[in-house]
């Protein structure tokens, strides 16, 4: 065998098992039509993982994904009133997901906002807005700025009760970002939409200070600076405007679930989170707890999730353009889960089924592939 990698699988919770299991299915197809193999590890994490081992991150879940090749993480989390039952900072996002990212210092979050011509009917925007498609890489950061800053509650001089929280990012946190960005623009059509603040936060002007000195290096790419509350406009009246966006974390946060709206849903956003030494993948959306044990989740976002890692993380581009074309191709023959939105004669199939077609419509893609070369 001459590749073999390890990979953990933390399926998360609600509707995560039910895409997860989905997911897992395409390694086994890789393996079926390439020399490779893959060593799936199940870990416990997330609320879940807090309620079987006390913890949402437990030390055993820490030890096998600080020694796997990559990380699949589904969504976690639980609905607003069964979060109560968990103390607030090992609920999931406080407890699992922020530590994640933290230990492996995923500072790159790679969010693509892809609708093929044939899928542009699950956007609520308009025909003669959407009609081409979508193709944007919005790069968020991911470790830094509100998220990870300093935190304080108490009561001041005045008696009065007060928050402070504060947004931090130091010139290396900036650059290495903005590589990204820029390296990925390279890739693409050369042109970069740096999102910022800069007419308010001094924390924008510092980043654009940066950003200049990187563009240094990547002189042919074209840089559009854009306000970060024009962009949300801009995304709904003009999304074909975009190909690569880069902004900090909370704007890419807010900007990312803004751009799920422009899909049509956050279940068609799988994401990449990635580190200097290692990458996770997972849904760009949460665990949909209303949905939960039904089998109508699209396992879209999470299926997405494992062609980027066999991309980004096991160099196999083509196998991850098969892995997205045999899901495409799945709608384009007008087949959709309950949960999106679809045109009238769509047929509706469960979860399962999806992926039934998803790995049928995978292993022709990869047979024709081997036959024609
Ligand atoms: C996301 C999510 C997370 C975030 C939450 C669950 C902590 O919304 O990945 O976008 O805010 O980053
Ligand atoms: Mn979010």
């Amino acid at each position: 065998m001459s590749n073999a990698y390890k990979v953990a699988i933390l399926a998360g919770d609600a509707i995560g098992p039910e895409i997860m299991a989905q997911a897992v299915r395409i390694f086994g197809v890789i393996e079926q039509h390439r020399d490779v193999a893959f060593e799936l590890v199940n870990c416990p994490f997330g609320a879940s993982a807090y309620f079987s081992h006390g913890k949402a991150f437990p030390d055993e879940t820490k030890n096998i994904c600080d020694e796997v090749d990559a990380i699949l993480k589904g969504p976690v989390g639980l609905s607003h009133e069964e979060s109560k039952r968990i103390p607030i900072d090992e609920q999931a996002e406080r407890g699992a997901i922020l530590p994640l990212r933290a230990r492996y210092n995923t500072f790159a979050n790679f969010r693509p906002i892809f609708l093929s011509e044939n899928m542009v009917h699950f956007s609520p925007l308009k025909p003669e807005i959407i009609k081409n498609g979508l193709d944007i890489l919005l790069i968020r950061e991911l470790v830094g700025g509100l998220y990870f800053g300093k935190k304080e509650r108490g009561t001041n001089n005045n008696g009065l009760r007060y928050v402070k929280e504060t947004l931090e990012y130091d010139e290396e946190q900036i650059r290495q970002v903005l590589r990204v960005a820029f390296a990925q623009a390279m890739k693409r059509k050369k042109h970069l939409h740096n999102i910022h603040k800069s007419n308010v936060l001094v924390s924008s002007v510092f980043w654009n200070e940066v950003l200049d000195e990187v563009h240094a290096d990547y002189p042919e790419v074209t840089v559009t600076h854009l306000l970060v509350d024009a962009a949300a406009t801009a995304l709904c009246l003009n999304p074909g405007q975009f190909d690569v966006m880069v902004m900090e974390n909370m704007f890419g946060d807010i900007l990312s679930d803004q751009a799920g709206g422009v899909l049509g849903s956050l279940g068609l956003m799988p994401s990449a989170c990635i580190g200097p030494e290692k990458a996770y993948f997972e849904p760009s959306h949460g665990s949909a707890p209303d949905i939960a044990g039904k089998n109508i989740a699209n396992p879209y976002s999470m299926i997405g999730s494992v062609a980027m890692m066999l991309e980004m993380s096991f160099g196999m581009q083509d196998e991850a353009q098969a892995v997205w074309r045999a899901m495409q191709s799945v709608f384009e023959d007008g087949v959709s889960t309950a949960d999106l939105k679809t045109s009238k004669d769509s047929q509706i199939v469960s979860t399962d089924v999806f992926g039934d077609k998803v790995v049928s419509n995978l292993k022709g893609l990869l047979t024709n592939e081997a036959e024609a070369s």
